[in-house]
Parts: structure tokens; sequence; C-alpha cells
């Protein structure tokens, strides 16, 4: 069996699907057999990347399935693969199979003061009893010192929160528009802060694959 890593967060649009694409590349990098199933079928970001990056003529390092129905995400359709990694739809009904299946939850947030309140019932109620981690993303540099306080605050109400950190940088926007790998020689190139960008999800799939090997052994 795979290990199956969803990527859910309860609202739309604070990088879910940056977050699966470039742990999918890395994880195709590192050699393991890797599939992207995109949840989103009516918003298939994950497959526009894919498209957007063969187009350009450099195919990501890991597969790509579009799939919408969640008897067929928790199924067999995942043979011959180690790592699965699921960029889950926003509502908590429809990520229902896909978060059953998951060995691991990665919950993306940006750390916003009003919005700690809605991240924490989701966690205290759509993932309780899951195993996840909360991943900081997009954080900007005025944002900063509200991470700290968030992240704080979490650890005072038990959340699990990544100590890796995603910074808000515009390469990551750049390298999707243009299908050029994040992780890639070109990506330099695009964006200044490509390096910086793509170190930030390299640590968090380090501390990613530390946790789940910790869960597993
Ligand atoms: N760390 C970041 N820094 C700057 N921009 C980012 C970052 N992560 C994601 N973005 C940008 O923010 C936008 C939303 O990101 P993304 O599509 O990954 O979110 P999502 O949660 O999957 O959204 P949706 O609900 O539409 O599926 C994209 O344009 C993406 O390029
Ligand atoms: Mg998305």
């Amino acid at each position: 069996m795979p290990q199956i890593v969803a990527i859910y967060g309860g609202k739309g649009g604070i990088g879910k699907t940056t977050t699966a694409t470039s742990f999918a590349s890395l994880s195709g990098l590192d050699d393991v057999h890797t599939l992207l199933v995109d949840a989103n079928a009516d918003q298939p970001s994950a497959q526009v990347i894919h498209q957007t990056a063969e187009r350009a003529g450099t195919a990501p390092p890991y597969d790509l399935a579009v799939e919408r129905n969640p008897r067929v995400i928790a199924a067999v359709a995942y043979a011959g693969y180690q790592r699965v990694f699921i960029d889950c739809p926003p509502s908590p009904a429809e990520a229902a199979a896909a978060l059953q299946s998951a060995d691991f939850i990665v919950v993306p947030f940006v750390p916003r003061f009003l919005e700690t309140r809605a991240i924490t019932r989701t966690v205290q109620t759509t993932l309780a009893g899951f195993a996840f981690r909360v991943l900081f993303v997009a954080v900007t540099h005025a944002a900063r010192s509200r991470a700290a306080a968030v992240r704080e605050a979490f650890s005072g109400l038990n959340v699990p929160v990544f100590d890796a950190q995603v910074r808000a940088y515009t390469a990551h926007e750049r390298v999707q528009a243009r299908g050029v790998s994040l992780f890639g020689p070109e990506a330099p190139g695009l964006d200044v802060n490509a390096e910086r960008a793509a170190g930030d999800y390299r640590a968090a799939y380090r501390e990613l694959l530390r946790v789940i090997g910790e869960r597993t052994r």
C-alpha cells in the first residue's frame, strides 16, 4: 500500500494546490513513484499546473489523476505507487473519503488573526482523530510576528504545527504560470526568490517525511 498524504484546508485559495504539487514534485525527485490526485474536479488547479508544465516541455516527476469520485479516491487506483498526495476540495463532505483514506493530513493555513478560530474549529471537528499537522503558508514578512503569536496559540490548544514555515513569494505563482518546476534549474531565472521559495517547501517536505516515519516505525 502506498503512503497517502491528503492536503486539506477547509477553505479556498490558501495554498493547498501549491503545497500538494510542491510535495509531489519533491517526492518524485526523490525517486519515489508518486501520484498526485486532484480531487477538485470543478476547478482542477493541480491538473492545470501539470498540463502547463507538460506544454512547456517539462513533465513533472509525478503522475496526475483527476478524480472526484470518493470511492475511487479511496480504492485501488493507487496500485503501484509508493506515495500518493491528494489535493482535497475545501468542503468537508467532499473531502471526507480522501481524509479517511489518508495516513496523514497536511493543513495549509495562512496565519491571519481572524481565521485562527475557524481553523481551530476545523481541526477540532473535521480532523478530530486524524493524524495531521498545520503548515503555515504564504507568510509575508509583515505577518511574521503574527504567525509566531498564532503558533503559540495553537501550541496552547494542542494543535500540531509544522516547525517549517512557507513564506509568501511571487515565485510560486510565476513558476506555476510558466510551467517551470520550482525545484529545477530554470526557476531562479524567473524569480529572484525562487530558491528561498523552494527551500521552504524542501524543509516542510523533510519534516513531513520525518513525521510520517515516526508514525509508521
Ligand atoms: N507561499 C506562497 N506565496 C505566494 N503566493 C502563493 C503561495 N502559495 C500559494 N500562492 C498563490 O496563491 C494562489 C492560491 O494558491 P493555491 O491555488 O495553491 O491555493 P488553493 O488552496 O489550492 O486554492 P483553491 O481553493 O482554489 O484550490 C495561487 O495563485 C498561488 O500561486
Ligand atoms: Mg487548489
